[in-house]
């Protein structure tokens, strides 16, 4: 398996682009199934999750081509479907994968989905996607694993989910954006209250209203639908990752850098933003970017709880965690999301931080310094709050099963690199070194991770997913 090696106490400098966001292009790669016209979708990034979307697309009988520059931009299209599954491999490898099911169920009247399990960060039922399905008159049996979902059909006409009022007793992100695919066809209008905010789901929001189906109020908590028998395709480009953009401005804080986060929007990541400023870093904000250096006084304690948009978001706890490692002070940090987000903590002692967990809350005392060892990801975004640490403290980091890494961020090492940071992937089982030349890398792009292969994917499955 490959590793990353970080030789820490570079100070991180210059400019950084932010790729599109993955939990923006997922949900729009499965609106594609609605409709049998052409769907460009650009500013796709190039992490595994995306090519597991693409795969269990292409099984399910999507045509698709790559424009530009390799992967980035896609061109869908789905006259009909060869299958109506998503199968239990590739929704293992991703939850997001459940998001096929509201567009196959509501164009084609059926869809038969393996049920997600648990995952390394808590159990992550999808009842509240099914219970939305099913006050759409879908009928819903679960056995052997799957889901098998059902549209009412009466008489002659064909099955057709019928638009319905949907209050959610909690305002889950998947099940805003399966419901909304699904209304998209469904007879009448479908209302959805206590919705999700999230930038990504108005981004969905935007490309079915694209599509020809009437939206009204995403990123407010009542969304309303209007159904269409048949919808046209679309042109989008997916919106900047804010939890990359987050990841990076922390990155810059702990080394104490002068960064330009170019994709940062300032409007996307609010709940961070403040606790950034409590820390007292010191934030530019310019027309899509966000200029961020070390406050005078080193970095301040910080209080975080997670919340769902616009509060503080829970893809960015571990690595706000990795900072307060560094503050001159006791901060402290609440999980209220999901309910086994701390799987990084044991891995951020290996690298000497101070911190202790009772129940949802971690209680951090800052040190010093860290110190470089062995350490091992365990889920997506704990895995870089580990680079982060790791970037900042003293002598080298070797991070093993990194394919968590390439689940959601494109061309890590790259971009770091570009900034200054001395980090390298050693190609397993090999064990070939791969340095990147500092001008390749900061031309950006380019294949670190860029042709990850399918066996990437295959990794992953083996252990199951996250975020
Ligand atoms: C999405 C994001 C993930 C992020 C999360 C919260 C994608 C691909 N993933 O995940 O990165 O961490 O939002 O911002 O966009 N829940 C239920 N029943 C359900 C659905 C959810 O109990 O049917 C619970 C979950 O267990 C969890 C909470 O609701 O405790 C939030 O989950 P949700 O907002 O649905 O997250 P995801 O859409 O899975």
């Amino acid at each position: 398996m490959d590793e990353i090696i970080i030789r820490g106490g570079r100070v991180l400098r210059g400019t950084v682009d932010v790729s599109g966001a993955k939990n923006a292009a997922l949900p729009i790669l499965f609106a594609s199934i609605l409709t049998p016209e052409l769907c460009h979708l650009e500013n796709v990034p190039k992490v595994a999750d995306c090519r597991t979307a693409r795969h269990l697309l292409e099984r399910i009988g999507v045509e698709l081509v790559e424009l530009g520059r390799a992967g980035s931009t896609l061109v869908l299209r789905t006259p009909t479907v060869t299958s109506h599954d998503a199968p239990y491999e590739l929704v293992k490898t991703m939850r997001a994968s459940f998001l096929a099911m509201g567009p196959l169920l509501t164009r084609f009247g059926y869809a038969r989905v393996a049920t997600p399990g648990g995952c390394a960060i808590g159990t992550r039922p999808v009842n509240l996607h099914l219970d939305g399905f099913a006050a759409m008159g879908a009928e819903i049996h679960q056995r052997s694993g799957y889901v098998e979902a059902r549209a009412p059909s009466r008489g002659e006409s064909p099955a057709r989910l019928r638009g319905a009022r949907i209050p959610l007793p909690f305002p889950s992100v998947g099940a805003t954006e399966n419901l909304m695919l699904a209304a998209s066809m469904a007879q009448g209008t479908t209302v959805i209250e206590n919705a999700a905010l999230e930038p990504e789901v108005v981004d969905l929001a935007a490309v079915v209203a694209s599509m020809g189906a009437s939206v009204r109020g995403a990123g407010t908590s009542v969304i309303e639908v209007d159904g269409r028998d048949e919808l046209d395709g679309f042109h989008h480009r997916v919106i900047p990752d804010r939890i990359e953009a987050g990841t990076f401005l922390i990155a810059a804080i702990m080394t104490g850098g002068d960064v330009v986060v170019r994709g940062a929007r300032r409007s996307h990541l609010g709940g961070l933003l403040e606790v950034l400023e409590a820390a007292g870093a010191r934030l530019e904000y310019g027309d899509d970017q966000i200029r961020v250096r070390r406050g005078h006084d080193g970095i301040r304690p910080v209080e975080v709880r997670t919340a769902p948009f616009p509060g503080f978001p829970t893809d960015l706890q571990a690595q706000t965690m990795a900072l307060a490692c560094l503050a001159n002070g006791r901060s402290t940090v609440t999980e209220a999301i999901f309910e086994n987000r701390f799987m990084h903590v044991p891995e951020l002692h290996r690298l000497g931080a101070d911190i202790v967990v009772d129940g949802s809350t971690a209680r951090i005392e800052g040190v010093r310094r860290l110190e470089g060892a062995e350490v091992m990801a365990t889920d997506l975004r704990a895995s870089v709050s580990l680079v982060l640490a790791a970037l900042a403290a003293r002598n080298s980091t070797r991070l093993q099963r990194i394919y968590h890494l390439d689940r959601g961020y494109e061309a890590l090492e790259a971009k770091l690199v570009g900034l200054g940071a001395d980090v390298e992937r050693i190609r397993g089982p090999a064990a070939t070194f791969v340095r990147r030349p500092r001008a390749a890398a900061a031309a950006g792009g380019g294949g670190e991770s860029g042709d990850a292969p399918s066996t990437m994917v295959a990794r992953a499955s083996q252990l199951g997913d996250v975020s």
